[in-house]
């Protein structure tokens, strides 16, 4: 018997029984909740439902190393910033801040080119692939271009405006500096750091593993998840929000951040790994886009070269998972909205009130899609609900049909159910 305790809200602690429906999880972490019980700690297992069987486990000896470099600011030339500075555990391991982009480097002074995406929910993306119909889906980064979370995981350690070390001979060199080089070395071999390009794969892989084991990447701790297991009821604005952002013709949020559980009966991510253009406004706060040359054209531009030929993919980045997107404080891959309602309304009223959205050209046109190259303008999605909408129609939600969205949104935050805490 598995005894689970809840927080329903401030006040009320529930204890439930039988809370799994699958017998493989009850027989496997039966005797975990009682220990935690019995030890007077307030927990709960939030295993069922999700697909995160393993998370209840302790970490690997590997994925403890990479829980340690993942928060080890000594890894970079300024000292001060590791992954945990712009993925903070706290706020779905995204940015906590509203900046645009974060600031990096060795003297913690340049800044980035988009915003810092939550690190939760990508256990099961794939590598970059067109799909049987030609969808562009999979990858990690908002263009897709590393192909695992072991390949993205180089990129931070040496991007001049993040941790900025100069070479992977120096990202080892602190390594072997660091104070559980011991223990990575009884892991990963004694001679290890001899030979920096492996000692790196092996640093990679062994965040990875962290990102892949820690419960907190996979929590399913949402309120929304307590309501597919049908532990909770959604409020009556939170249920109108869900029917909102699943209707076709309405919010049609869905389409692209699937919110039903799969077939499976695993919980939805709330993205596809799928590509979109959605025409957002050009954010000025951001320092590249002082030159007005210059466009940040995501997946038909992206480092690897590979779709250059694919115009029609310029101005595409990747949907995010809307789990904890309640916890962010900026949107979008260039951070051009700050607040989740504006974002939302961005979303239906985008072409029936373009003069909100962008700026006007000389001739007093209003600009739109202006962070998109004329040349590319016709790449954004106007035909999908809900942005499917022209100048004079009516928008696809309401003022108070948004807001429903909203509260709807933030029921995706983790944490509702509480997790055990290693730490
Ligand atoms: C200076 C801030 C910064 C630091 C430090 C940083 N990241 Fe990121 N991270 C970002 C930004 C910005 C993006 C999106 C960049 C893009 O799409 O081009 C990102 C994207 C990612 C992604 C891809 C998420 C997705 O949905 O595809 C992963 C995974 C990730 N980071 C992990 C890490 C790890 C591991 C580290 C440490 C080795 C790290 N990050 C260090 C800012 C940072
Ligand atoms: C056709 C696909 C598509 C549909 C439909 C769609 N989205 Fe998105 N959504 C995306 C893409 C792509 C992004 C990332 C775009 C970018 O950063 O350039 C995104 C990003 C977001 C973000 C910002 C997340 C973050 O981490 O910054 C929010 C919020 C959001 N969507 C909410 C919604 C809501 C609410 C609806 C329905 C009203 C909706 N989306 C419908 C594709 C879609």
């Amino acid at each position: 018997m598995r005894i689970d305790i809840i927080y329903n809200n401030a006040t009320h602690i529930h204890f439930l029984t039988g809370f799994c429906m699958n017998l493989a999880h009850i027989t496997r972490f039966s005797v975990i909740p009682l220990v935690a019980l019995l030890g007077g700690v307030l927990t709960v297992l939030s295993a069922c439902g999700g697909s995160s069987a393993e998370n209840a486990n302790p970490l690997s000896a590997k994925a403890q190393l990479g829980e340690k470099i993942f928060h080890d600011v000594s890894l970079s030339a300024s000292g001060q910033q590791s992954c945990a500075s712009c993925h903070e555990s706290a706020n779905g391991h995204a940015q906590a801040n509203a900046l645009p982009a974060q600031l990096g480097g060795v003297h913690l002074t340049l800044q980035g080119n988009r915003t810092s995406p939550s690190l939760r929910y990508l256990a099961t993306n794939t590598a970059f692939h067109f799909d049987a119909e030609g969808t562009p889906t999979g990858g990690f980064f908002f263009d897709g271009r590393a192909t695992s979370l072991q390949d993205q995981a180089r990129g931070p350690f040496l991007n001049p405006l993040e941790m900025a070390n100069t070479s992977i001979a120096e990202v080892v060199q602190r390594l072997e500096k660091s104070a559980y080089a011991d223990a990575f070395r009884a892991v990963y071999g004694q001679q290890v750091f001899n030979q920096p390009e492996v000692a790196f794969t092996f640093m990679t892989e062994a965040l990875a593993l962290y990102q892949k084991e820690d419960a907190d990447f996979n929590a399913y701790t949402s309120k929304y998840d307590e309501y597919l297991r049908g532990k909770v009821t959604l409020n009556a604005q939170e249920a109108r929000g869900l029917a909102l952002f699943r209707d076709q013709t309405k919010g049609n949020c869905a389409a692209c951040h699937p919110a039903d559980k799969a077939a499976d009966g695993s919980h939805p991510l709330f993205t596809d790994f799928t590509y979109d253009n959605l025409g957002l406004p050009r954010n000025m706060a951001l320092q590249q886009n002082a030159n007005p040359a210059f466009f940040d054209l995501g997946l038909c531009d992206r480092s690897t070269g590979d779709l250059k030929e694919r115009t029609e993919l310029c101005g595409a980045f990747k949907v995010p998972s809307l789990r904890n997107v309640g916890l962010r404080k900026t949107f979008f891959h260039n951070g051009s909205f700050q607040s989740l309602e504006e974002a939302v309304r961005f979303y239906v009223q985008r072409d029936t009130h373009p003069e909100k959205w962008y700026p006007r050209k000389a001739d007093g046109s209003v600009d739109s899609y202006n962070d998109v190259p004329a040349l590319y303008k016709a790449n954004v999605n106007t035909t999908e609900a809900p942005y499917d909408r022209k100048w004079g129609d009516m928008p696809a939600l309401s003022d108070s049909e948004i807001q429903d969205v909203v509260a709807f949104l933030l029921t995706l935050n983790d944490g509702y159910v509480s997790t055990p805490s290693r730490k």
